[in-house]
């Protein structure tokens, strides 16, 4: 019996990038055509009617959106399998391509090969891929550490999580080496962010989150809980974990991660990814300063301020700067302000107790309620 190859045709700018996939799939027995501008990408794909199109979204000529949209209203493409393969790790950028009929979408990165090589014949056997819906990604960090991000991100998410009862949402703590979100709620088993890294890939699915993430007693969430080894913690594979985040993100509605205060490989990908960026903002100059920066820094990797929350946290006393005075120093608008709870915040993480719980009339639980549901709001008007 004669079997056709199977034909792929690979759309990307970039010439290193279009030469790598032409080789790897080539090598894979695929028939490649491939070529460096969307236009080139139309008269192909109409001309050559390929079975399966890969595209970068950001392309030389046209967008990537309007590429796929054409594709799409053509009955020649109308139903050709498209996958996006993007340098850029942004949600809206995602949920714009997929809702334009884009039925993948994936990061460049060393896992984009073997992820492809096993969508390939799914999409050719016609099961729908990333129709799997995606939760909603909050990233919880702050320019300086002790500024209550840890704190807030368990008590935001168990508000969440009370407030939206049927919706499952997750944390994930991945602040390193040691983290600290399974200490204010008190959680002791074992499975944590390395079990779970030691574990093969091919058994980390969404399906395994969604069974195994232990949901903690009285905070309605589930948790990924942090490292509790600073050694391992410096071995941590950055795709790895991209992976296991991509399977969470797919096993509940909202995925909330305490990044801390590190901007680093690990933690970029994931701010990046986030449709929410939560700050967290003390009261004192030297945060004020540094939040400055940091925001800086994130405007420059193409975090969108439309995007960012930004929360005040008064944790250290009463004293220090005011709201407007912190809006001046940082260009931040505020959202919200967290009062000083004095000895309260730290009495409830002790006893590994939510504050709405442990002080149901404080005015500080009806904070955290409101930063909760207006965080979701924000995430909902990212994705568009
Ligand atoms: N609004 C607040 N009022 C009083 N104490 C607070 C407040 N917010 C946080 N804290 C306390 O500050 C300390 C540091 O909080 P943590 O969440 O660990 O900060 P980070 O994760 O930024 O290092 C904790 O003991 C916490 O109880
Ligand atoms: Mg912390």
């Amino acid at each position: 019996m004669d079997i056709q190859p199977i034909s792929i045709l690979v759309i990307d700018g970039d010439a290193a990038s279009r030469n790598y996939l032409t080789h790897m799939l080539h090598k894979s027995s695929f028939t490649v055509l491939s070529v460096a501008l969307g236009r080139e990408g139309l008269i192909s794909a109409w001309k050559d009617l390929p079975d399966i199109i890969i595209l970068d979204p950001v392309l030389p000529d046209l967008a990537g959106l309007e590429l796929v949209t054409r594709l799409r209203q053509d009955r020649r493409t109308a139903k050709v399998p498209c996958i996006a393969l993007s340098s850029r790790r942004d949600s809206s950028d995602m949920n714009a391509l997929l809702s334009a009929g884009c039925n993948d979408y994936m990061a460049k990165s060393s896992q984009a090969l073997p992820r492809l090589l096993e969508l390939i014949p799914r999409l050719l056997r016609g099961e729908s891929t990333a129709a799997k819906k995606r939760g909603m990604l909050v990233a919880f960090l702050s320019a300086k550490g002790g500024t209550g991000t840890s704190s807030l991100c368990a008590n935001i998410a168990m508000c969440l999580g009370s407030e939206k009862i049927e919706a499952r949402v997750a944390v994930m703590d991945l602040v390193l080496p040691i983290g600290s979100i399974a200490d204010i709620v008190g959680y002791t088993d074992r499975l944590n962010l390395l079990t779970v890294m030691m574990q093969n890939p091919a058994e980390t699915t969404s399906d395994f989150f969604k069974d195994n993430l232990p949901r903690v007693p009285s905070w309605y969430f589930h948790l990924l809980a942090g490292s509790t080894d600073p050694d391992s913690a410096g071995q941590l594979d950055a795709n790895r974990l991209e992976g296991i985040l991509n399977s969470i993100m797919e096993s509940h509605d909202y995925i909330l991660v305490d990044i801390g205060r590190t901007l680093s490989r690990i933690s970029m990908p994931i701010i990046q990814m986030a449709d929410v960026v939560v700050l967290i903002v003390g009261t004192d100059l030297s945060t004020a300063v540094l939040t400055r920066t940091v925001w800086e820094y994130l405007k420059t990797q193409g975090i969108d301020p439309r995007r960012l929350y930004t929360l005040q946290n008064r944790s250290v006393g009463l004293e220090g700067l005011s709201k407007t005075e912190l809006e001046q120093m940082t260009g931040l608008q505020i959202r919200l302000t967290l009062p000083y709870m004095s000895g309260n915040f730290t009495l409830a993480n002790n006893r590994h107790e939510p504050v709405v719980t442990k002080f149901p009339y404080d005015s500080s639980s009806f904070t955290l309620k409101q930063a909760a549901i207006q965080i979701a709001e924000l995430g909902q008007q990212s994705r568009g």
